[in-house]
């Protein structure tokens, strides 16, 4: 289990209560849980689920697929998405591809093999939904880039925001060796919540959620 941010007895209800994962991405569940590969925790996917229905997204960039977990809950709930997922590690590309071509049965998803780093100046398209999933670091570092390939009116999510609690602490209280992820968050939460073309929420599920809105063309950070 990651580090929720919520008291446990209500991460139990959450997890146990709301509609279990079935099929495919119940085994990709179950594989993750059994390799110790962080996916998405449950209420997250519950939250993915209602977001995806509702908004209907058609272009979808996610940085960081790992076993592509994510990416086919984000397919089996926006059929007329197409996904581009990133990552750059060798054995998570290998299961996701095999992952893909089991189950991308609409073929939604194109998988890009790459630090997103390299890979992002290479897209040449436009999203109306991005989740990031990657190195909470370089959240801040990938977030202008993401923002112009973002149309107005469109969705950036980024995962695991809260550190565990550590975000709301000092800096002195942190350990050493966090403490550059949080700096990277603090700048983050500087560029982003108070901004005045971007709407920002912070969502308290799994280790927490930063949502964003772009609500114009060009975004100063
Ligand atoms: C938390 S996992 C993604 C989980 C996935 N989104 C899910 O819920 O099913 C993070 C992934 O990001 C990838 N990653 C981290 N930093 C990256 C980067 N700079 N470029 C590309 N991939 C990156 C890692 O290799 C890892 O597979």
């Amino acid at each position: 289990m990651r580090r929720p941010v919520v008291s446990e007895n209500i991460v139990h209800f959450m997890r146990t209560r709301q509609k279990q994962n079935e099929g495919h991405l119940a085994a990709l569940e179950a594989f993750a849980r059994k390799e110790n590969i962080p996916i998405i925790p449950h209420e997250t996917v519950a939250y993915f689920r209602l977001l995806m229905q509702t908004m209907q997204p058609k272009k979808i960039l996610e940085i960081g697929t790992a076993i592509g977990f994510s990416a086919l809950l984000m397919a089996d709930n926006a059929p007329d998405a197409k996904i581009t997922t990133i990552d750059r590690n060798e054995e998570m590309i290998g299961f996701a591809k095999e992952n893909f071509s089991k189950y991308d049965v609409r073929n939604q998803i194109t998988l890009v093999e790459g630090d997103a780093v390299d890979m992002l100046s290479t897209l040449d398209e436009t999203f109306d939904f991005v989740f990031m999933d990657s190195a909470k670091s370089k959240y801040i570092v990938f977030l202008p880039e993401v923002l112009q390939k973002l149309e107005v009116g469109g969705v950036v999510v980024l995962d695991d925001i809260f550190q565990g609690g550590d975000v709301a602490k000092p800096i002195m209280e942190v350990r050493r060796g966090q403490r550059t992820i949080y700096r990277g968050l603090q700048n983050l939460f500087d560029a982003t919540l108070k901004n005045p073309d971007l709407t920002a929420t912070l969502v308290p599920l799994g280790d927490g959620l930063l949502m964003i809105r772009k609500n114009a063309e060009q975004i100063s950070l």
